[in-house]
Parts: structure tokens; C-alpha cells; sequence
């Protein structure tokens, strides 16, 4: 496969030709950083989010699922501390116009520093072989010392201007370091400002500052604020988690590498209540638990990474990344976070009512802490069809492309294919679908050579494809294809639908 870009414009291109995801109003020539969901892109969505629903509240009998609407009372946002510090630093060129995150040109600036120190690294250690030392390379060569401290040296400054609030001296660090617009080299900047990244709007009638409410930035929130009502309600005991799916909103700065950064997605969130002191346990069996959730999909072992934080939100006591080998490298999945009592306790002191759990076996009563697992519903759809896109070589010459997608999150999960429009294999194909279409998302296809519909399906990711011949008519069999391995067999009419059953099940990816 071509180099990352290419695979990614690829992928867009396939994900609109094929129904999987459309710009948004297109024919208004779009929304930038807005998507909506095709006719196929719609199925795998909800399969995915199956697999993450059926985890939580199926596979854990202490998770329970809920749907908490999106707006919400204002003062949640400022107990949960969005409305002030859910901040980036933004900065404008004066002469492009053009937008930015301040901390994202410094990050870039560093990046391209640490990727001169790597190249160091990698030439000496083509040059010195198995002997090669990194550890003393690194610590005794001028190059590479010079760089690292001009890169602890930038990192540091910023840190600490960040932290004293100090946006003039993050404007003074991309001056000095003659950072210029990456799209048009020009180093005329504005000041650096604080851009807070909630959407408001105005509640009915009511004018004025009164009136605005936010569009919830994180599903979190409706959890917390709901967490007496399902404990009391659902007589839950301590450890019990509280999961939901639902929208969100961000005013990202720069939303873009199509649906990985958008201003409206959707996240899959859990929340964990445990006891105070036992957060981290619990946090190690979710960092556990979620990789296996990824792992399972067949993936690729190598295609995941933990990213554990070193630098901590004030509220967190760990925090970790799951990150995925996207299109564009190594990026965030999903996050997890031990969040101790922040959440509660501060909308226990906005609200002035107690949000407490009653301990029945050691009577005490406390604000429990929580683990929280947080996945993007687009990232990860964005990472299931990446990875699953394939052009592919055939050994007689053709080619095809395809989608590699695990049977059970496919969106079509069976095409149902008379070889020929005639003779009756229609109408026997026809009882093939009502045989199976109550249970499977199937197509029925009866235009052009069998080689192209399979074609077709292959590029929809399709896992089975069922043909109907004239022998169907004599002894009731019909022949089953393969998607990956493009093995065809012949089975009875009688067993399609327990083999189906077996192979696009669900079930298989939580054993
Ligand atoms: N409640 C915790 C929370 O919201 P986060 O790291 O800000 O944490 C969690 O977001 C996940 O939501 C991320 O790992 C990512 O998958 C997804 N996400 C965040 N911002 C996004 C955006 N602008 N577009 C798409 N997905 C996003």
C-alpha cells in the first residue's frame, strides 16, 4: 500500500463512493469537519456500537446503560470545570488568515527536532550493528545532547508558561523559535488567546446571559449528575459502572483528517464507581479489558499502544491512551482515566445535594471514585475501516479491493446471488433471502457476471456471498464464498442459516 496520505484519500474516496460516509450537506459544497453516515456507514456504525453496548452492560452484570440528553443544566459545566479551563491556546497568522492551536505549532516544532535526534540514532546503529549502545550514544553524542536539551529546554518554558496562564510568553517562545504559518511561511502572528471549545446556545425565550446553555462537550457528565438516580433506582453496589453512547460537541480549532477530529461526534463512555483506594486496581483491569475489547477484532496485535501520561490533569491520579495505528500514525482511541471523586464531589458542592453511596458492609458512607473508559464511536469506525482497506493482486492477474472487515461488525453480512436471471434461479434465490433476512442484513444482486457482483461485495467488506445454480434446483445446495480467502463450498439449504448464525456472530468475539 501507497504511503499514508494516499491510503487515507483512499479510504475517504472509497468511504463516499460506496455509502459509508458523505461531507456533510454537499450540495451546499459542505461543512468543514462535518460528516454524515451512508446507507453502510449507518450499519457498521451500529454494529460497532453493539459490540461496545453488549461488552459493558451484557458481558459486565454490574453495568447498566443509559441515555442522558444533551443539554443540560449550565452550572454542570461549571462543577465539571469546561466553561473554565476546557481551553486551547489559539493563535491567527495575520497574513494568511489561517487558524491555529499555539501548542500544536510548538508540539510540531519539537517533533520535527525529536525526529532529527531519531535519524541520528538510526544511522549509528546501521553503522555499529549488534555493538550499537543507545543509552551511551545518546547521552555522549553533541548532536543528539544539543537537540534533547533544546527540546527539554522548549517543553519546560512552555509547560510553565502554560500553567502561570502566561499567552504572552507562549506567543514570545513561537517568535523566538521563528515558527512560521506551515502553509505559508509567514511569521506574522497575533496574540496568543484562550479559545474555549463549548458550543452555546440560547435556552427558548430567555435573553441574555441567564439563557445559555452549552451543547454538552462530553457524554461523561450525564452520567455523574445521574448517578443517585441509577444507584437508587437500580439498587446498584459498589463497583457498578454506568455506560452511554451519544453525541458530542467540541469547537475544535482545526478539526480535520476527516472524521478523526470532528465538532460534532459521538462517544461510547463508561464510568466506574468504586471505593476510594481501590481506583487503581480497578484502573489496571480496565487498561486490561479494553485492549482485549480491541485486540479481539483481529486487527492486528502490533496496530495498538498504551500512551500512560506523565503529566496529569489536576483531577486524575492515571491516566493512559489507547492508541491505533491510524493512516496518519499513532493516534489516540480512546482514554482512560482514574478521575477519583473530582466529578461527584464538585457537583455535590454546586448542586448542595449530597451525592454520597451508603456502604452497607463497612456503614460508612463516601463519594465513590471513578474509573472512566472513553472511546470515540468515529475514531473507532475510522480505525476499523482503514484497517480493513485492501487492494489486492489476484493470482490470475486481477485485482480487487477489499474490505477486510471482521464478519461480526460487517454491515452486510450475507448477498444472496442467482447465477443467472433466468430458469427459475431468481425465484429460488428470493426464498433464500426470506429464509434469512429477518436475521442478517443480506443484499440481493442479479445484475452482471458473478465476478463483479462479487466485486461488489468485496469492496462493501461482505463476508459471505450465497450463489444459486441449477444444481440449487436439483439437490437443494447452494455455494458459499468466502470473503477473505475467496473459498467457495457447497452446502444445504437447511444449514445456511445455523452457519451464518456461527460466523457473523457476535458472541465468538467475546469468547
Ligand atoms: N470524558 C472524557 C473525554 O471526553 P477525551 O480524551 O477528551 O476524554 C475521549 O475524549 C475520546 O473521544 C477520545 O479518545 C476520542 O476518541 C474521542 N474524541 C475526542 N474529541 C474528538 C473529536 N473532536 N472528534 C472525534 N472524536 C473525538
Amino acid at each position: 500500500m501507497q504511503n499514508s496520505d494516499d491510503k487515507l484519500r483512499k479510504v475517504i474516496s472509497h468511504s463516499k463512493e460506496y455509502g459509508f460516509v458523505f461531507p456533510s450537506s454537499e450540495i451546499y459544497d459542505g461543512l468543514s469537519a462535518a460528516y454524515d453516515y451512508g446507507q453502510l456507514g449507518a450499519e457498521l456504525k451500529n454494529n460497532i456500537k453493539q459490540y461496545w453496548w453488549s461488552f459493558m452492560t451484557r458481558l459486565h452484570q454490574n453495568i447498566v446503560g443509559i441515555d442522558a440528553s444533551i443539554f443540560m443544566h449550565p452550572t454542570t459545566w461549571k462543577a465539571s470545570g469546561h466553561v473554565d479551563a476546557f481551553n486551547d491556546p489559539l493563535i491567527d497568522n495575520k497574513d494568511s488568515k489561517r487558524r491555529y492551536r499555539a501548542d500544536v505549532l510548538i508540539e510540531d516544532y519539537v517533533k520535527k527536532i525529536e525526529a532529527k535526534v531519531e535519524k541520528e540514532v538510526e544511522k549509528a546503529r546501521a553503522r555499529f550493528g549488534e555493538s550499537f549502545d543507545e543509552v551511551m550514544f545518546r547521552s555522549t553524542h553533541p548532536n543528539v545532547i544539543r537537540n534533547q536539551e533544546k527540546i527539554d529546554g522548549i517543553n519546560a518554558r512552555f509547560k510553565k508558561s502554560l500553567e502561570a496562564e502566561d499567552l504572552a510568553d507562549v506567543k514570545a517562545l513561537i517568535e523566538e523559535l521563528e515558527i512560521a504559518d506551515p502553509e505559508t511561511g509567514s511569521r506574522n502572528w497575533t496574540d496568543v488567546r484562550q479559545f474555549n471549545l463549548m458550543f452555546k446556545t440560547e435556552l427558548g425565550a430567555v435573553s441574555g446571559d441567564a439563557g445559555i446553555i452549552y451543547l454538552r462537550p462530553e457524554t461523561a457528565q450525564g452520567i455523574f449528575v445521574n448517578f443517585l438516580n441509577v444507584q437508587k433506582s437500580g439498587r446498584m453496589k459498589i463497583p457498578f459502572g454506568i455506560a452511554q453512547i451519544g453525541k458530542a460537541f467540541r469547537n475544535e480549532i482545526i478539526a480535520r483528517q476527516f472524521i478523526f477530529r470532528m465538532r460534532e461526534f459521538e462517544q461510547m463512555e463508561m464510568q466506574f464507581f468504586v471505593k476510594p483506594g481501590t481506583e487503581l486496581e480497578w484502573y489496571s483491569y480496565w487498561k486490561e479489558a479494553r485492549m482485549k475489547w480491541h485486540k479481539a477484532l483481529g486487527m492486528g496485535e502490533d496496530n495498538y499502544r498504551f500512551h500512560d501520561h506523565l503529566k496529569l490533569a489536576h483531577y486524575a491520579n492515571a491516566a493512559c491512551d489507547i492508541e491505533f495505528n491510524f493512516p496518519m500514525g499513532f493516534k489516540e482511541l480512546e482514554g482512560i482515566h482514574s478521575r477519583t471523586d473530582f466529578d461527584l464531589s464538585n457537583h455535590e458542592k454546586y448542586s448542595g445535594k449530597k451525592i454520597r453511596y451508603y456502604d452497607t458492609e463497612s456503614e460508612e458512607s463516601y463519594v465513590p471514585y471513578v474509573v472512566e473508559t472513553s472511546i470515540g464511536l468515529d475514531r473507532m469506525f475510522l480505525a476499523v475501516l482503514s484497517n480493513a482497506y485492501n487492494e489486492e493482486k489476484l493470482e490470475d492477474g486481477t485485482e480487487r479491493t477489499v474490505l477486510h472487515i471482521h464478519p461480526a461488525l460487517a454491515p452486510v453480512k450475507v448477498a444472496v446471488l442467482p447465477l443467472l436471471k433466468k430458469d427459475g434461479l431468481p425465484e429460488k434465490a428470493k426464498e433464500i433471502v426470506d429464509l434469512l433476512k429477518f436475521d442478517f442484513n443480506l443484499q440481493y444482486d442479479d445484475k452482471d457476471a458473478i465476478g463483479r457482483r462479487y466485486r461488489r461485495q468485496d469492496a462493501i467488506g461482505t463476508p459471505y456471498c450465497i450463489t444459486i445454480d441449477h444444481e440449487t434446483l436439483n439437490d437443494h445446495s447452494v455455494t458459499i464464498r468466502e470473503r477473505d480467502s475467496m473459498k467457495q463450498e457447497r452446502i444445504n439449504i437447511s444449514t445456511l442459516h445455523t452457519i451464518l448464525s456461527q460466523k457473523v456472530s457476535m458472541t465468538q468475539l467475546f469468547s
